[in-house]
């Protein structure tokens, strides 16, 4: 019996941390640099039409993953899961669209 209360709460932890959206890691990770509407501050603003390292999905994983060097940027592969940074690309990359 224990043991199956055990595996329900696990299964229950699991899902919150698979559940974790782009959105929450942007507020988690991101917010203190490039501010809460991704419009900047102490980073330049995601929002712009052309990104400084590049627009594509690949671009982007370099400049998240890897650090922008002489830059605050960090190497975020060290603190976040692969499927993080996919996920948080996705989110950056929508809300650029929606943007025009
Ligand atoms: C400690 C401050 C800081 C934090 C936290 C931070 N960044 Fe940055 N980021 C920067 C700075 C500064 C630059 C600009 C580097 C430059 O212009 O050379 C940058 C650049 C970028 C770029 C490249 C933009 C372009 O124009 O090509 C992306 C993409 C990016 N950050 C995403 C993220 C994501 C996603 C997170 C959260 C996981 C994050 N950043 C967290 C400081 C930060």
């Amino acid at each position: 019996m224990k043991y199956f209360l055990f595996l329900i709460l696990f299964t229950v932890v699991a899902q919150v941390g698979n559940s974790q959206s782009g959105h929450d890691i942007y507020i988690n990770y991101c917010i203190a640099c490039h501010d809460q509407k991704l419009e900047g501050g102490r980073a330049p603003s995601l929002l712009e039409a052309k990104w400084k390292y590049g627009q594509s999905k690949k671009a982007m994983r370099k400049s998240i993953s890897e650090e922008i060097p002489g830059t605050e940027m960090m190497p975020w592969k060290n603190m976040l899961t692969d499927k993080q940074i996919d996920t948080v690309e996705d989110n950056l990359i929508s809300l650029k669209r929606k943007k025009g």
